[in-house]
């Protein structure tokens, strides 16, 4: 399915299965570029016709060209007189449906590398006035290469173990490059594609977070007309952005509804019902359901139990208060771009369930309604900036990302209301401590978890014995891969002390130095 806006050129990019595929979508949207991302088996003659591409990029891929069955660019691709750039396996496969041949190394180029520019080409516009001594770097990952070029393709640039690193059709206006210019690891890749969507494509770049927002105010509005429309608010960025676009594109037509499980972070409930109803004066319907959520978890401790429970109880509570709204025929969500974009499965087998993730994606088929999705287009980081665009503070804007299930599953083992009190009061502790240090902005997450351990310790003169507090902190992109935060020990120490000292019933606290993998995020 298509999504983009008509108003705007767009770009496509033929996934091919790659891992940093996305990377390349969002290289070019920060060059104001719009583009997609669709898989390469999804795209035909209509499509491109449909889609009416300015530039087409061929992403990367773990296949290779040499097997038999390995995926190939749609030949309507080449026959549409545009603009293509192949990246790595995009290159490859460029080259053997035109006529060239690729073939598998003996040893590959996976890592850091460097290319050195051997003709002028305007894919290397104002980079290289003089060539660099050393070569350029860059970020490859082959085991494949181009062994021969398709007639009318010249080399722009070589490297040790890819002699085609850069190549080009100046009349065709085809480019193909060994390595990754979508990573941050080719430090001018960047511009590269820049080179290739503006230079090269002649686009214009005129994808604005401000265009953005005018556009999707009147798409909701051509969508919903007079209708009424609910949206499940939860105070995270996506569920906040929602209800402010929506609330300025339908004013009172929107009902927005936060249930407060009584499992969120100190002062998140006061926070939320401030700026969404007083602030913004947005009908909102305030759900206190903490009982209701806490006397259904009594006596569970299992973290995919906990999950269904929760998942199921905030479904209920959802359908009843949309009821009470009245003829809402419109759902609001906070859908993302990467919730959107249709995976390449080349196995089709289907995937481990980690964890079962809470959100509302059951309530459409339940309630019959018609979704009103403003943000599918985006990623995270643009979501941030139409926040920040629609005047969204930086408490909303900024925040870490916070679960649905809450608290619950920062408690292993059973929950209890003291438990989570406790909880609640280190864990602003620690969000003091680190927004006091600076860090807020650097870290993609940071939470505390209480343990169902209880350990011996000494305060004053007194024997305690009371429950372990463990701190988590992440740097991480998208939450899928993540690493620990390495705090220095002076923090770590100072605000073990705070907790300690300021909060009943936790007598030690330890730092969690668990990436992801192996690790989860959240120890439930
Ligand atoms: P894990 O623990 O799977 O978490 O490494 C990755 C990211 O997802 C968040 N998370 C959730 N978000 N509903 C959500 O909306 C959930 O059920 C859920 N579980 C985990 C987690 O906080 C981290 O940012």
């Amino acid at each position: 399915m298509t999504i983009a806006s008509e108003a705007h050129e767009r770009a496509l990019i033929i996934d091919f299965g790659s891992q940093v595929t996305q990377l390349i979508a969002r290289r070019l949207r920060e060059s104001g570029v719009y583009c997609e991302v669709h898989p390469f088996n999804r795209v035909d003659g209509d499509f491109l016709k449909s889609y009416n591409p300015k530039a087409i990029v061929l992403s990367g891929g773990p296949s290779s060209v040499t097997d038999k069955g390995s995926p190939r660019a749609p030949q309507a691709v080449f026959d549409l007189g545009v603009p293509i750039l192949g990246i790595c396996y995009g290159q490859q496969t460029m080259m053997e449906q035109l006529g060239g041949k690729v073939e598998t190394g003996e040893s590959g180029e996976f890592g850091r590398a460097f290319i050195q520019p051997v003709a002028k080409t305007p894919l290397f516009d104002g980079m290289f006035d003089v060539a660099p001594a050393d070569g350029e770097e860059v970020w490859m990952s082959h085991g494949d290469h181009v062994a021969k070029m398709a007639p009318g393709f010249e080399v722009l640039a070589t490297s040790p173990g890819a002699p085609y690193a850069v190549i080009g059709d100046k009349s065709r206006h085809f480019y193909g490059t060994q390595f990754h210019p979508e990573v941050v690891h080719t430090p001018r890749g960047e511009q590269m594609l820049r080179n290739f969507t503006h230079g090269i494509a002649g686009m214009k770049g005129d994808w604005t977070m401000q265009a953005f927002r005018e556009e999707a105010i009147a798409k909701v509005r051509a969508q919903v007309g007079d209708g009424k429309v609910i949206c499940g608010l939860s105070g995270g960025v996506d569920s906040s952005v929602v209800a402010v676009l929506l609330h300025e594109a339908i004013g009172d037509q929107l009902t927005c509804v936060f249930v407060d499980t009584g499992m969120m972070r100190k002062g998140e409930a006061d926070e939320v019902v401030s700026l969404f109803k007083e602030h913004y004066n947005m009908n909102l319907v305030h759900v206190d359901a903490g009982d209701e959520f806490l006397d259904l978890l009594d006596g569970v401790d299992d973290p995919e139990k906990k999950r269904k429970i929760i998942g199921g109880t905030f479904i209920d509570i959802f359908e009843r208060e949309a009821k009470a709204v009245g003829g809402a025929k419109f759902l609001a969500q906070g859908t993302l771009y990467p919730d959107v974009i249709e995976s390449v499965s080349f196995d089709g087998g289907p995937s481990v369930t980690i964890k079962s993730h809470h959100n509302v994606g059951g309530l459409p088929e339940r309630m019959d309604m018609d979704l009103v999705e403003p943000l599918r287009e985006l990623f995270k980081d643009e979501v941030r900036a139409l926040g920040r665009e629609l005047g969204l503070n930086d408490t909303f804007v900024g925040r870490h990302p916070f679960p649905g299930p809450g608290l619950a599953i920062r408690c292993p083992g059973l929950i209890t209301r003291d438990k989570l009190d406790a909880l609640r009061e280190a864990d602003a502790i620690y969000l003091d401590e680190i927004k006091k240090a600076g860090l807020y902005n650097v870290i993609w997450q940071a939470f505390a978890a209480i343990l169902p351990v209880k350990t011996v310790g000494v305060m004053g003169d007194s024997r305690t014995y009371e429950r372990v507090l463990a701190l988590r902190a992440v740097t991480s992109t998208d939450g899928m891969t993540a690493d620990y935060y390495h705090f220095n020990h002076e923090f770590l120490g100072r605000t073990a002390t705070r907790i300690i000292n300021e909060v009943k019933g936790i007598n030690r606290v330890v730092y969690d130095i668990t990436s992801k993998p192996p690790g989860t995020i959240e120890w439930e």
